[in-house]
């Protein structure tokens, strides 16, 4: 049977670090689903059409599929047919959320697991947030990012 995994999050841009975790999956899904989340808290700098456009550029892998949900991600993950929802773990800072996530997720979805990757050590410090600021004040992010999202944050901030 095909495993299909959900990798979800903001991707407010999509960054090295979620390419990484994202060709990590792969080496254990069939099909991955990045959903991009259309409730995000804070107003995000791309737009959902944005976001999901600069990841399709940044992953063209047959096996990836780039979709936007709305709503419970327990919900979207079971319509989209998924067993694993895939979650990065940077630092120690980020467990006691994404723990609180994953327990509540496996209440609403007791048969889907997530599973949490650690992305490789020299991206651990990338975020989307950080990457944001620094290509705001016109500092290079192109280590960070895919060309296609390096060129649309200089479009965004004129620079
Ligand atoms: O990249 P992020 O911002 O850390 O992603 C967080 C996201 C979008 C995965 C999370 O907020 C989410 O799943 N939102 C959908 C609504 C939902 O299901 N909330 C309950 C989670 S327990």
């Amino acid at each position: 049977m095909k495993r299909v995994a959900v990798y979800p999050g903001s991707f407010d841009p999509i960054t090295k670090g979620h390419e990484d975790l994202i060709h990590r999956s792969l080496e254990f899904v069939d099909q991955l689903i990045v959903a991009v989340a259309v409730n995000v808290a804070k107003q995000p700098l791309f737009s959902l059409e944005e976001r999901v456009a600069l990841i399709r550029q940044a992953v063209p892998d047959k096996r990836v599929e780039v979709q936007s949900f709305e709503g419970l991600l327990a919900e979207f993950a079971k319509k989209v047919g998924a067993s694993v929802i895939i979650r990065g773990l940077r630092a120690v800072s980020d467990f006691e959320y994404e723990f609180q996530m994953a327990l509540m997720n496996r209440n609403l979805a007791p048969k889907i697991e997530t599973v949490f990757l650690v992305p490789a050590f020299d991206l651990t410090f990338v975020s989307s947030s950080l990457v944001r600021e620094v290509a705001r004040f016109g500092g290079d992010v192109s280590p960070l990012v895919d060309p296609g999202v390096q060129k649309a944050l200089k479009r965004k901030f004129g620079k």
